[in-house]
């Protein structure tokens, strides 16, 4: 398919699924066990259906669509997840997502185990361009300590820690080509020691794959300025809800904290009503891993349509919502009461 063909963002993993090889595509296709929770991501969100109101007086929406990110302007409230081997997608590897994240004016959060260094990505940056920077724990400290201070260093705006990793993955469908594991890190890591992770730098610590509310008021406990609710794409343990089921129980049980920390969430999002329903319980920006690194097949003019579509689809589906400014979507415009469909 030409880029002209490419409609909406599942377009982008049937390109990639018709020009990559086998391998590449089927490491990013890949989730955990048996996919259970691969396929909820996507499916959770036809669960609930929207309540649309008419007559709303709705107009120019699309300038609305900016928000911010720990300060930051952005576009639009989504950004790039971290997602690891740009290579296997395009030759242009995390240069096409950084150049695309910069024409698109969103915030690309490149993974720690990409294709090119921490370097080689910051300075491929624009003139004031946002970025954040992944990383994961190692079990040795000294080598933490040496990650954070290349991210500083090289220009990060802000680290995001994964902490859904904690024991490694199970990937059957990619274990076929040899690419199915993912590192495996036993480390040290406790709430404690994201306590003495905040003393390393002057960044904000950002805490990626938080799937509980439990663990999203420890967080505000502990400090996190920001939460990434995630099951990393449903790629390491398979049943863990997803980030929509996770953001409906934290506005359920403990809405306070969609207001003492920004809160934002990845997982499953193709459509610009995905993002809508996560706006409308109070995630502040939303991160799409698997749509971008397809997009990316076609280099930045790819990764830079991905956006252009969804910011489209945002707004054409918030303006039939009857809401004229994103800012003002309430948890009223969903109906919670999920539809037992699939
Ligand atoms: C990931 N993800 C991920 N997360 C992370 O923190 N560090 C990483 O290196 C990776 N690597 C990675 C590789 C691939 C191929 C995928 C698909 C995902 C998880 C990623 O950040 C994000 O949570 C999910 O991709 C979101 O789900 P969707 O948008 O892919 O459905």
């Amino acid at each position: 398919p030409e880029l002209d063909e490419i409609m909406g963002l599942p377009d982008f993993d049937w390109a990639a699924e018709h020009y990559l090889p086998d391998k590449n595509y089927t490491y990013y296709r890949n989730g955990a066990g048996g996919e259970y929770s691969y396929r909820n991501n996507l499916e959770a969100f036809h669960r609930y259906r929207f309540v649309p109101r008419v007559l709303a007086g709705v107009s120019e929406l699309k300038s609305t669509l900016a928000t911010t990110m720990l300060g930051h302007n952005i576009s639009a409230p989504f950004f790039i997840s971290p997602c690891a081997r740009a290579e296997y997608g395009s030759a242009q590897a995390e240069y096409g997502l950084v150049k695309g994240a910069a024409e698109g004016e969103i915030i690309y959060i490149p993974s720690h185990y990409a294709y090119l260094t921490i370097e080689q990505i910051h300075a491929a940056k624009a003139e004031g361009q946002v970025v954040f920077q992944q990383l994961y724990l190692t079990s040795n400290d000294t080598v933490t300590q040496q990650e954070i201070d290349r991210s500083e260093k090289a220009g990060a705006d802000a680290l995001v820690f994964t902490v859904d990793s904690a024991a490694g993955s199970i990937r059957h469908r990619a274990g076929r080509y040899g690419v199915g594991s993912a590192n495996s890190a036993f480390s040290t890591f406790t709430w404690d020691y994201y306590k003495k992770l905040q003393k390393k730098t002057s960044l904000p610590i950002i805490l990626k794959g938080i799937g509980s509310v439990a663990d999203a008021k420890l967080a505000v406990k502990y400090g996190a300025p920001a939460i990434i609710l995630s099951n990393h794409g449903g790629r390491q343990l398979d049943d863990s809800p997803s980030s929509l089921e996770v953001a409906l129980e934290i506005y359920q049980e403990a809405p306070e904290i969609f207001k003492k920390i920004e809160v934002y969430a990845d997982g499953g999002v193709r459509y610009g009503g995905d993002v809508l329903k996560l706006l409308a319980l109070g995630v502040k920006a939303v991160g799409l891993g698997r749509p971008f690194m397809f997009a990316n097949v076609y280099g930045t003019e790819g990764v830079v349509k991905a956006i252009e579509i969804l910011k489209n689809e945002i707004a054409v589906d918030a303006g039939n919502l009857g809401v004229a400014d994103l800012k003002k979507i309430t948890a009223s415009f969903v109906n919670w009461k999920p539809n037992n469909w699939f």
